[in-house]
């Protein structure tokens, strides 16, 4: 699939951890705009039955978006980590959940899931979190896929491109979830979209997905008007019936008493945008750089929270402009995005 010819220029983000669904998928591609479904965190054999579920929906071109894992680092602060794990302890047993021991050498299954997108020969796979290598990215044009790697300054463009990358999301700080810095413990910049899209232009030709905070049909107008083919957005369909966003998580986008944003580590290890709430007050502080090995210690105490609808104790991901997302069907949501 050619990000320049969508019939919309609006693509789903892959949203892992629930909010991506078939439906959602189906429904973005019905409405002309292109679906992507999340590999992060589930095990190859879910998106297998992710991937067959969704084109039974949609014969439209779809998306699928892999983790590229941290290469292990001998650097990791294993005592912070396990400070960590301490800290979080009493808070996870008032939930009834454990923290459980870390593991170290997790891949999020990395090599089985190219494999697997090598048979199923998907429109697009897009990665985050780092250039997945130029041998990987020739497997997959090999069968037909388009490669779009996510990048979050010149750099890391430069380094995509490379490799050989078809196209790149130019994800701004403005974006909801984890920012996809190609190092887990770089220090994000502050560059809205519109600010990288004006850099990354500069050292490059290829088409670019703006991504970040872009919540209306201006918004859309002005990412194109600065040369990005299409635009990429989460926040905005979060609170659509198709996506699987938990009740939880509504919640707490609904709730008026959260009112700001935050990019924090205190979830993941990584940095990640989302609605402040009472777990980001109190561990901000103390969460060390360690992906994704902070995200399995949190993930059954936040898994306790979800089931009790304590939406202080889960990640709120959302961008900046998560007040302006609405319930209403994807499909609406495209026609207000459409220039
Ligand atoms: C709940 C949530 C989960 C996300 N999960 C992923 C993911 O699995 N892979 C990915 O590349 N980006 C992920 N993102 C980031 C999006 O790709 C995109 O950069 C971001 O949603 C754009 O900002 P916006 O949310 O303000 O539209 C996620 C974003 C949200 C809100």
């Amino acid at each position: 699939m050619d990000v320049t010819r969508l019939q919309r220029p609006v693509i789903a983000a892959p949203m892992a951890g629930g909010p991506s669904t078939p439906e959602l998928v189906a429904a973005v591609n019905a409405a002309g705009g292109m679906g992507q479904l999340a590999a992060g965190y589930v095990t190859v054999e879910a998106v297998r039955q992710q991937i067959e579920r969704t084109r039974s929906l949609t014969d439209r071109p779809i998306g699928v978006n892999v983790f590229v894992p941290a290469h292990p680092d001998p650097r990791i602060d294993r005592a912070a980590v396990e400070a960590y794990r301490r800290r979080l302890t009493p808070i996870a047993l008032r939930l009834g959940a454990d923290v459980p021991e870390p593991r170290w050498d997790d891949t999020d299954g990395f090599e089985a899931k190219i494999a697997l997108l090598e048979e199923a020969a998907v429109d697009t796979v897009s990665f985050t979190f780092g250039c997945p290598g130029a041998q990987v990215v020739r497997r997959l044009r090999a069968v037909g896929s388009q490669v779009v790697v996510t990048v979050t300054d010149a750099d890391e463009a430069l380094a995509a491109v490379r490799e050989g990358a078809d196209a790149l999301c130019i994800q701004g700080a403005q974006a909801g979830g984890h920012r996809s810095t190609h190092r887990v413990d770089a220090i994000p910049n502050d560059l809205s979209h519109l600010d990288l899209l004006r850099e990354v232009r500069s050292v490059t030709s290829v088409p670019l997905v703006a991504a970040g905070g872009i919540a209306d049909a201006q918004d859309v107008r002005r990412a194109l008007g600065l040369g990005a083919a299409a635009v990429q957005v989460g926040t905005a369909l979060l609170l659509t019936p198709e996506a699987g966003t938990s009740a939880t998580h509504r919640a707490g986008l609904t709730e008026p008493s959260l009112s700001r944003s935050v990019v924090t580590r205190a979830f993941s290890g990584r940095p990640g945008r989302g609605v402040r709430n009472a777990f980001v007050d109190e561990l901000d502080a103390y969460a060390p750089s360690v992906f994704p090995v902070v995200d399995q210690l949190t993930k059954p105490m936040r898994a306790a929270a979800a089931a009790v609808e304590d939406f202080h104790l889960v990640n709120l991901w959302a961008g900046t402009r998560w007040r302006q997302a609405t319930a209403a069907p994807a499909a609406e949501v495209l026609e207000r995005l459409t220039p």
